[in-house]
């Protein structure tokens, strides 16, 4: 089972839907399980014959191995704090960009540990942390038809579950897993963020990522 933290939120309750799409057993966090039931149904709307549970953040995390923050960066530390218990042992996806929105002003925020992920894996020394999605647009996972042709960078220190997240971020068509390195390579892809919604402003669309130039697979 793979839950969402978090998952109310567009950017859990997207990846929810697509990975469900893809034959994954999904389920929606929150800090209210009331909530977390609601929009598992508007998940479950969205996709054709797919099933998503949903339920309070500590539920999910007993039922789940596989854990996604989606979360804002502000709510991560304490969340994570709070859980770092029942969290030992799991695989855990740190999708959170940390960017700053003031005075119309968009901001990757400095963070102490270098990223959000490192913050995570910190917070969570019994866990293993893979840093991915933090480029990829919420808006059109949520579209279930829409194409999604970009890279998703992963990282992590921990090379059997960064492999394993590769993999399941290639369930969702067209998306492409790239091998990122260590974790401490995260606040580039974390800093990204920043550079895409700026020019998501100017344009008025939401874009990705591409690399070109890597070796063609066989
Ligand atoms: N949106 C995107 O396109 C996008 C793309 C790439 C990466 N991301 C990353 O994904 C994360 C989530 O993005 P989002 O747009 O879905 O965010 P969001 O809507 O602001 O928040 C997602 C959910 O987090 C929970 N939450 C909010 N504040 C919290 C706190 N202080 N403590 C614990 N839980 C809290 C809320 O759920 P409950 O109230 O139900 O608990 C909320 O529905 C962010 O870190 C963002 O950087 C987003």
């Amino acid at each position: 089972m793979i839950g969402f933290l978090g998952g109310t939120g567009p950017e859990g309750r997207s990846l929810a839907l697509r990975l469900a799409m893809a034959g994954e057993e999904v389920a929606i966090g929150s800090r209210d399980a009331a909530r977390a039931k609601e929009m598992a149904q508007k998940v479950e709307a969205r996709g054709e014959s797919i099933r998503v549970v949903g339920g309070e953040n500590t539920e999910i995390v007993g039922m789940s191995d596989i854990i996604f923050i989606t979360v804002p960066y502000e709510g991560q530390a304490a969340l994570l704090g709070a859980l770092a218990p029942s969290l030992a042992g799991k695989l855990i996806v740190d999708t959170v960009a940390p960017v700053s929105f003031q005075d119309g002003k968009i901001r990757a925020i400095d963070v102490p540990e270098g990223s959000a992920a490192q913050e995570a894996q910190n917070l969570l020394p019994n866990s293993q942390v893979v840093a991915a999605f933090q480029n990829v647009s919420a808006v059109d996972l949520w579209v279930p038809d829409r194409l999604i042709e970009g890279d998703v960078v992963v990282c992590s220190d921990h090379q059997e579950a960064k492999e394993r997240v590769m993999a399941i971020a290639e369930r969702i068509p067209h998306i492409r897993a790239v091998d990122g390195g260590a974790l401490a390579n995260a606040r580039y892809v974390e800093e990204v963020t920043a550079m895409l919604l700026n020019i998501n402003r100017i344009y008025k669309a939401h874009t990705m990522i591409r690399i070109v130039g890597l070796p063609e697979r066989e």
